[in-house]
């Protein structure tokens, strides 16, 4: 049995697409959906799905103890899904090549601080890029520079607004997040 535990922040689309994913696969397991965030909308998604879920706050997370402890038993993957803390170094090193998260562009391009969710969205607009897409990769010490996984790449049309590439965005994430990460637990 192959556990992974979820970290989000945010919506939870991804995270609520991939317990879909291996909903019926009988050697994986969502084990837990955790966020930093009490109000996150995931932590209702984790509810429906009947996932369980926890809360670390910011402090919580950057002492690591309780979070570590949790995830050296529930965790042999974590994935990382709109997860907009940095993930704490003692974590990082008990999860050698077993963190997976996902980025909103073609990095190393459109990564970095200050570069998540909408903002990547509307600096592809305001430089007029004519593509975009996603990358799926390992997290190592530092953000966005993790050895790449696989990457997907969709078009940008003149007329799209940030709304519009963020939804395409979205859409390459739920069709190949699920299918990388299996791939990537099975290897
Ligand atoms: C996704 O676009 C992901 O790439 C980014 O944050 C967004 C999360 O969306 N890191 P959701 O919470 O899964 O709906």
């Amino acid at each position: 049995m192959i556990k992974i535990a979820i970290l989000a922040s945010g919506s939870g689309s991804n995270a609520e697409n991939i317990a879909h994913y291996f909903s019926d696969d009988k050697n994986v397991k969502i084990t837990y959906i955790l966020s930093n965030k009490r109000d996150a909308f995931v932590l209702e998604r984790a509810k429906k799905l009947g996932i369980n879920s926890q809360v670390f706050s910011n402090k919580e997370m950057k002492e690591q103890v309780d979070l570590l402890n949790l995830l050296k038993v529930e965790a042999d993957f974590i994935i990382l899904a709109g997860f907009l803390l940095k993930v704490p170094e003692n974590i990082i090193e008990a999860f050698p090549n077993k963190i997976i998260n996902i980025h909103p562009a073609l990095l190393p391009n459109y990564g970095g601080k200050g570069m998540y969710g909408m903002h990547v969205h509307n600096a592809i607009k305001e430089n007029k890029e004519t593509e975009t897409g996603i990358t799926i990769h390992f997290v190592n010490e530092n953000y966005d520079e993790g050895a790449i996984i696989y990457q997907a790449k969709t078009e940008v049309l003149p007329e799209d607004t940030a709304e519009d590439i963020a939804k395409k965005v979205h859409q390459l994430e739920y069709e190949h997040f699920p299918r990388v990460i299996k791939e990537t637990i099975y290897k």
